[in-house]
């Protein structure tokens, strides 16, 4: 099997897959190559992130990179959400093929997006 059954269930089962009305921070990245593009939406509480969204246009391990890593944020502080690695998303995942490595590259660089816009609101 391609795929762990981890990387299935969050493509068949997206969590926290949509938009969050007036956002306190917004990241939008994309990867030229295969042209799929990652939104991440966070809401911010006492240096919380205490909500996350996302709207993921392109393949299935960045769909399944995004639902892991808004779970691994959700409830995280931002300093700890901004360490947050494509490897530990990978890793959670329990792992992706290595040509499917830049996927969850996307998701650690969307959440990175998404939180300097909000430090930068601050
Ligand atoms: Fe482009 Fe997966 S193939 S993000």
């Amino acid at each position: 099997m391609l795929y762990s059954e981890k990387v299935m269930d969050h493509f068949m089962n997206p969590r926290n897959v949509g938009v969050i009305e007036n956002p306190d921070g917004v990241g939008e990245v994309g990867n030229a190559k295969c042209g799929d593009i990652m939104k991440i939406y966070i809401k911010v509480d006492n240096d919380i992130i205490s909500d996350v969204k996302f709207q993921t246009f392109g393949c299935g391990s960045a769909i399944a990179s995004s639902s892991m890593a808004t779970e691994l944020i959700k409830g995280k502080p931002v300093s700890q959400a901004l360490e947050l690695t494509n490897k530990a998303v990978a890793e959670a995942l329990d792992g992706l093929p290595d040509y499917k490595l830049h996927c969850s590259v996307l998701a650690e660089e969307a959440i990175k997006a998404a939180i300097e816009d909000y430090q930068k609101k601050q």
